[in-house]
């Protein structure tokens, strides 16, 4: 279990070309029914896509959902805290999302870009496309997604069932994570779409969620294929925060001595 825990990481590469095994998601779904919710509510469905024309429906929503929410200028001010662009700036913070893949004609303009101001280089280099691309392809050329569906009966927004419902599928996602990487599968979030109603309510129509269930994750899985090429704009998270600013003993803000 540690071993799959240590290597478990989002996998932001194209899968293996290769179908995900029935008795595999036979393994996934069992293993995710394991995760604890409150009063054994087990608030889940899971919509497992396997179905091409529907992936690529899907791969399309969240590619221009990229491009939507780069071009109006709300991913770069909701997320520009989150950039990194050196080692020094990712072993300082210990944590977010260091950019160290571009394209050469980018690397003079890293920081400018994953900026606010950033507007117009991205347009210049067509930045929102580039990532709107790899998203759509590497959504689209996914054997499998995997989709999380919470009953209205416990997802209540504003009540406590809501935020149990929401750890419980937190408890689902991590199994899940960790059983695709002991599996040599991978995962990854798709949830540009989530940030953008119309986009979301596309992808609610496609996979047929009904009214009283809300749509509340969408994964993009599969077999990991270590040889294939990094996306042209990517990034890496691997940086952790240490013990003593992680944890404190006995109150708040006390270092273990
Ligand atoms: C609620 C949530 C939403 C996320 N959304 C995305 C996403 O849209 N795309 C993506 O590539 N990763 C997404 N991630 C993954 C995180 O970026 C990733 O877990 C983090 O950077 C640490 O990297 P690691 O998973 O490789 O350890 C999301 C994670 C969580 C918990």
């Amino acid at each position: 279990m540690f071993e799959a825990i240590l290597n478990r990481k989002t996998t932001n590469t194209a899968f293996a070309k290769k179908r995900v095994s029935r008795e595999d998601i036979e393994i996934l779904v069992k293993m995710a029914s394991h995760s604890p919710s409150h009063f054994n509510s087990q608030p889940w469905r899971f919509v497992i896509v396997q179905d091409q024309q529907a992936i690529d429906k899907i791969g399309k929503i969240a590619g221009d959902a990229m491009v939507q929410l780069m071009d109006d200028g709300r991913f770069w001010k909701q997320y520009r805290k989150y950039f990194r662009f050196s080692e020094e700036e990712m072993e300082k913070s210990k944590d977010g999302i260091h950019i160290d893949h571009l394209p050469s004609f980018l690397k003079p303009f890293a920081k400018s870009i994953f900026s606010e101001a950033g507007g117009k280089i991205i347009s210049t280099f067509k930045v929102s496309r580039i990532l709107g691309n790899d998203e759509e392809k590497l959504v689209a050329t996914s054997p499998m997604l995997f989709a999380i569906a919470l009953t209205k009966d416990e997802y209540k927004k504003e009540e406590l069932s809501g935020f149990y419902s929401v750890i419980s599928m937190g408890a689902v996602i991590q199994t899940l994570w960790l059983v695709t990487t002991s599996m040599g599968m991978g995962m990854q979030f798709v949830s540009t779409p989530g940030e953008i109603p119309e986009k979301w309510n596309e992808i609610i129509s496609i996979l047929g969620i009904p009214d009283d269930y809300e749509l509340a994750a969408v994964f993009r899985m599969g077999y990991v294929d270590d040889t294939v090429k990094r996306p042209t704009i990517d990034w890496r998270s691997s940086q952790r925060k240490d013990f003593n600013e992680l944890a404190y003993c006995d109150r708040f803000g006390n270092e273990f001595s």
